[in-house]
């Protein structure tokens, strides 16, 4: 059976609006055969066009049930209605993950989960943003600097800078401002080694096999977890003994309580900040990347964008985030064309029922935020990049279960304000020295592992605006 090109790749442009890269949507069924190969190269191609349309998507992967929701209504109910049947991650998520994380907030359930939320929302809850802006503000600044010195027209792998910037912020956040960049690259390396080698198919799940029996893990991956672990054990051992930036998380998460009044252990602190530090840096890196690259082929929003930021005039600060209400909307539209997260997994805790569905325990429920995003019944025209639905001053927000980028329901993400404001921040500093291009003949394919990335480089050109360099 022929699958059809990969992706729909080819830019539309109708006026001044633009249709950019997705997955190619099957129009013929797919074999379980066929389901695999598209999950290991990319998880969001598994879709067919019909699938867009559907409501519910039932069917079975081995001996597991997968029943992926596509509504509002349905994504309410699975996400926050029915939170507490459905609040477990996928068993594949967490065979993958667990070895990394241990029970950490992102992987565990229950009442751990419940206790280790309550200890970390706080921490890096919208509230706490303005103390943490003067970390993403220097960061963003050392790397403008940088930039600069590069020369005009310099080309960068803009993916690969958006992921060292955000994991700079987020070291910064979590351990503290004395490490230097050099320890930041040495976590950074040991997640991507682990990622490398860890299989996102656990075919074990896939048969029902219970939780108990070990998954296989290659020595790579063994490798490169004690790598990340040594190294922020050493870390932490530094806070234990007084020496620790009193500002970071982990210090935080020292003097933290759980809902019993007991102090987290090494190994739980150990476990919440590679959370932390993970779920806050490739997200933000992705969401950037795309920002930049959407920017480079819509002239009408880039002009828009520059208009906003220029009228500033001066560098942005935490205060300023609130006025550029067109960076935002430019951010939260990227958001829902290539959520970095897009797709959603729990297993249910028990039997349980959503719309007119039976869901049976151990099932596996998905959510798919790429596709409930691009759906016609929600979005008008929702394969367009059209920042101005996001722009409060003349449209009206999509509703809460529409625009799902940070999940939603008892899970949403806690450092979305965290986020939203580093991708603000961003963009609008870069973005007021720099016209970022993509390379000629460099074509973008979404990419989709862990989360969605336009493919494994993003070579893009530097140059200096017209603007600043008249200013300089
Ligand atoms: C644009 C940036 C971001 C996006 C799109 C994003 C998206 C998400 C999504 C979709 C989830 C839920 C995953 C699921 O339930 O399966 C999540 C969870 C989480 N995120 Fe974010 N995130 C972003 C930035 C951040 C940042 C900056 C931090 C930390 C400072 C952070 C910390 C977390 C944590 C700790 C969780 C686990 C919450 C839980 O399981 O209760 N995220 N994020």
């Amino acid at each position: 059976m022929k699958l059809g090109p990969r992706w729909h790749s080819r830019i539309e442009r109708q006026g001044s609006s633009f249709v950019p890269p997705y997955p190619h949507r099957r129009t013929d069924p797919a074999n379980t055969f066929e389901l695999v190969r598209l999950y290991r190269n990319s998880l969001i191609s598994v879709f067919s066009k019909r699938d867009y349309k559907r409501d519910v998507i039932s069917t079975r992967f081995g001996l597991l049930d997968v029943h992926t929701v596509n509504t509002v209504d349905l994504v309410k109910e699975a996400l926050h209605v029915h939170h507490e049947t459905l609040q477990a991650k996928t068993p594949q998520m967490r065979h993958a993950l667990k070895p990394l994380l241990g029970d950490g907030l992102f992987v565990s359930d229950r009442e751990t989960w419940a206790s280790r939320r309550a200890v970390v929302s706080p921490i890096i809850h919208a509230s706490r943003v303005k103390d943490f802006a003067p970390i993403m503000l220097d960061v963003v600044a050392e790397w403008r600097d940088s930039w600069l010195a590069l020369g005009d027209g310099a080309e960068v792998d803009v993916l690969a800078e958006m992921a060292e910037l955000t994991a700079e912020i987020i070291s910064r956040t979590v351990f503290g401002r004395r490490l230097g960049r050099e320890f930041t690259a040495e976590i950074v390396r040991g997640f991507s080694q682990y990622q490398a080698h860890v299989d996102q198919l656990d075919v074990l799940s896939l048969i029902r096999a219970p939780d108990w029996i070990p998954r296989f893990q290659s020595r790579a991956a063994r490798r490169a977890l004690r790598r990340v672990h040594r190294v922020i054990d050493d870390i932490i051992e530094e806070f234990a003994q007084g020496r620790g930036d009193e500002t970071a998380v982990i210090a935080q998460l020292f003097s933290s309580r759980d809902a019993e009044g007991n102090k987290l252990t090494r190994e739980a602190i150990r476990n919440e900040a590679i959370v932390i530090f993970m779920a806050g840096h490739e997200t933000t890196a992705n969401t950037l990347a795309w920002a930049w690259y959407l920017l480079s082929q819509s002239e009408r929003v880039r002009t828009k964008f520059h208009t906003e930021i220029d009228a500033l005039g001066h560098l942005p600060g935490f205060a300023d985030v609130r006025e550029l209400i067109y960076t935002r909307s430019i951010i939260e539209e990227t958001l829902r064309l290539y959520p970095p997260v897009p797709i959603l997994g729990r297993q249910a805790l028990d039997d349980t029922q959503i719309g007119d569905t039976f869901i049976r325990k151990g099932s596996v429920v998905m959510i798919c935020p790429f596709m409930l995003h691009r759906k016609r019944s929600i979005y008008s025209r929702p394969d367009y990049f059209i920042p101005e639905r996001f722009d409060e001053r003349i449209a009206k927000r999509p509703e809460k279960y529409a625009h799902i980028p940070f999940a939603i329901g008892p899970r949403i993400c806690p450092g979305l304000m965290f986020g939203l404001t580093e991708a603000i921040i961003s963009l609008a500093t870069l973005g007021q020295q720099f016209d970022i291009d993509l390379k000629p003949g460099h074509e973008v394919q979404p990419v989709c592992r862990l989360t969605l990335r336009p493919g494994a480089t993003l070579p893009m050109l530097l140059r200096r605006r017209q603007a600043q360099r008249k200013a300089a």
